[in-house]
């Protein structure tokens, strides 16, 4: 594997709070690799630190072997940025937007290409304070990829974007890495990042607690299966907490979920449901996911 992106022992903190706490972690040429974690983890403070857009106190980092700090304008032209906040003059149309970011480089895509794949063409002629959320979210990723870049830096990538766009999104991301191109992501998303990433961080408190492929992550957890159904006519005792295979209830309603291993689970669950005679419904079982493990290292509470 060859490293296009190095960081090793990063460190950047904003007055008294630590917001990147030594991390090291490289992003192989030609990967979608993907930064997960609680807000205020640090996601978008190590981002800007790899762009060149924040000095970091200490540690190295490289992309394309070029430093952030010192060769900025080199890295600039082969990178594209989607910043997590960003706002244009209201008045400037999609088209134009798109003309004037691909003036600051040498390297240009096709812009009619682009609106067409993020579904703007009928939006061209639209002044930026007229478009939806979700469609200046697409802007900006247009405009992220205006030169062709590289490695692209997608902070939340479909955050605020509707279920067609979010999976076209992904779409574009798969065919950017197709093309031998590097995507570095970030999103709140497990479902995307599972889905989408060939690795995953997940980042808590400035500090990398997990990084590998996210079949791998899942499978390290070793987090229950799941088991869930209905009783449509209640049941006051299901005494499924004995079975050997089962860890743990939670009834809400007439929603049973039943937590246990992987193996048996299910058929020891309907077997003892048979013998006591529930009837139930909807029975399905539920893998475990990467939300799962983002949870268990990363807690249920709410961050400030
Ligand atoms: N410009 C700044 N000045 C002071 N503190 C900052 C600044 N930017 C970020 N921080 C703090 O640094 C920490 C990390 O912020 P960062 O934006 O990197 O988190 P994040 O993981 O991107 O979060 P989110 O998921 O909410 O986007 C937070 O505690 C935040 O309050
Ligand atoms: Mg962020």
């Amino acid at each position: 594997m060859t490293s296009i992106i190095k960081v090793q022992d990063l460190r950047k903190t904003y007055d008294d709070v630590v917001a990147v706490d030594g991390i090291s972690f490289e992003v192989a040429e030609g990967e979608i690799f993907g930064m997960v974690g609680p807000n205020g983890a640090g996601k978008t403070t190590t981002i800007e630190c790899i762009e060149g857009l924040r000095n970091a106190d200490s540690g190295q980092m490289s992309i394309f072997d070029l430093d952030p700090q010192h060769d900025r304008s080199r890295i600039a032209e082969r990178i594209g940025i989607q910043l997590q906040q960003s706002a244009l003059p209201a008045r400037i149309r999609v088209s134009e937007a798109l003309v004037l970011f691909a003036s600051f480089y040498q390297r240009q895509a096709d812009p009619q290409e682009l609106l067409k794949r993020l579904g703007l063409t009928e939006k061209r002629s639209s002044a930026y304070a007229k478009l939806s959320g979700g469609q200046k979210q697409r802007l900006f990723i247009a405009l992220a990829l205006i030169n062709s870049p590289e490695v692209v830096f997608l902070d939340e990538l479909t955050t605020g974007l509707d279920p067609q766009a979010r999976r076209a999104m992904w779409d574009l991301v798969r065919d950017i890495r197709e093309q031998g191109r590097t995507v570095f992501l970030t999103t709140h998303y497990m479902e995307e990042a599972e889905r989408l990433c060939d690795r995953v961080a997940i980042l808590d408190h400035g500090r990398i607690v997990a990084l590998d492929t996210p079949e791998a992550l899942i499978r390290s957890l070793g987090v229950e299966s799941r088991l869930v159904f209905t009783l449509p006519n209640g049941s006051d005792d299901l005494s499924l907490q004995d079975l050997p295979q089962v860890s743990r209830v939670e009834t809400s309603g007439d929603r049973v979920v039943v937590y246990g291993s992987k193996e048996g689970l299910a058929s020891a669950v309907l077997n003892a449901l048979e013998d006591a005679g529930i009837d139930f419904q909807d029975l399905r079982t539920e893998q475990p996911n990467l939300e799962d493990v983002f949870l268990a290292l990363t807690g249920r509470e709410m961050r400030e």
